[in-house]
């Protein structure tokens, strides 16, 4: 598996899926799969309105096959549910209540907790050898590297022990010990919302430790040999200062940086030709001259930035990727960019 990260517009998206694609080329089956909102996959690869849950075929190459997916919140968290309910009644229980339902479909760090069960799920289909993971911008990046174990260690934590205990005893310790605690919280979000909490938590009774093991499993994945990070910067100050953030905040989770994607970097038209602008720089009819002068010195300047930024990563290897004249819409603009990825 491998993650692409880190800032805004920096081309995480396109490299995740060029990367998909360059592994088909090479007859892998891959799968690049967005747990970011935004619908911009289907758009770089020209596929508007037609990437979902379930994964679409997107390119055959030979043996190898390239594949799309988004990530649905819901429809993830009910099959999750689905497949731990004892039986059908406490299934339906549990999609039909009105907690559930604000939670799976709306709270933001279950998409990050939803996101590594998702992965967890590809990581096991037989139909894929390579899951690429196209994540959103630094911060809410490492909020789903850290879910699975923040899930975890929820389930495991006593309170939450406690209140599915209370709940399976016929409230009774909520009507004792906790009852402050439920009063207040029923002002807070109403006695209807607190109802619907309280009936949720009972028909999830019984449920938690395969979510609990599942959480584990996503973690270990996430931190074991078989996933790589690779973090998509471009050489720019304000880019390479989160993305150095978000470094330091994936060592923190032990978790190391395999391979920095430099993308959109100033082109170059050889010293040569730089040292021939600088000479005409002052001619009078010398814009262009200017031009490429100009050119010239933003490359240094990102040469430099990204050299210093590379310091702090000194077992990291760095890939460079040109700026390209078009925006990268569909799947011819993926397979250029493919082509940089694998020029050597
Ligand atoms: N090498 C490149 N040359 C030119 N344009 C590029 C290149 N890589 C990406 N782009 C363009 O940059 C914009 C942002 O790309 P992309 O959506 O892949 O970035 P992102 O990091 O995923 O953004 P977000 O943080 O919003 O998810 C797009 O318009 C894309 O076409
Ligand atoms: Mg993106």
């Amino acid at each position: 598996m491998t993650c692409s990260l880190t800032p805004s517009g920096v081309g995480k998206t396109s490299v995740a899926a060029a990367l998909a694609l360059s592994a088909a080329q090479i007859g892998r089956r891959a799968i690049v799969i967005t747990i970011d909102p935004a619908r911009r996959l289907a758009d770089a690869i020209g596929l508007r309105h037609e990437i979902g849950n379930e994964p679409v075929l997107v390119q055959q190459i030979g043996d190898g096959q390239m594949w799309a997916t988004m990530l649905d919140v819901g429809e993830t968290f009910d099959s999750l549910v689905s497949r731990y309910a004892k039986d059908e009644e406490q299934t339906t229980k549990i999609l039909q209540n009105t907690f559930y339902r604000n939670v799976s479909r709306s709270i933001s760090g279950t998409r990050d907790y939803i996101a590594a069960e998702r992965l967890l799920a590809l990581h096991a289909d037989e139909r894929f050898d390579l899951v690429i993971v196209d994540t959103p911008p630094t911060r809410s990046a490492l909020a789903f590297v850290e879910a699975p174990e923040r899930l975890a260690r929820f389930l495991e934590h006593r309170l939450f022990k406690l209140l599915i205990s209370s709940t399976l005893t016929g409230m009774k310790l909520i009507t004792g010990a906790l009852q402050p605690v439920v009063r207040t919280a029923g002002k807070l979000v109403g006695t209807a919302a607190l109802d619907d909490a309280i009936a949720f938590l009972r028909a999830f009774a019984g449920i938690e430790d395969g979510f609990r093991q599942r959480a584990r499993q996503s973690s270990i994945l996430l931190r074991g040999p078989t996933t790589s990070f690779v973090l998509v910067a471009s050489a720019r100050a304000d880019t390479l200062e989160e993305a150095a953030f978000f470094a330091d905040g994936l060592r923190q989770n032990n978790i190391a940086i395999e391979l920095v994607i430099a993308n959109r970097m100033p082109p170059r038209f050889g010293d040569t030709a730089a040292e021939v602008a600088l000479s005409h720089a002052q001619d009078p009819d010398g814009d262009l001259w200017r031009n490429l002068a100009q050119l010239h010195a933003e490359a240094e300047q990102a040469d430099s930035q990204l050299a210093g930024f590379m310091l702090a990563l000194p077992s990291t290897s760095c890939l460079r990727v040109a700026e390209r004249s078009n925006d990268i819409i569909d799947l011819d603009g993926i397979t250029d960019l493919a082509t940089s990825l694998l020029a050597p």
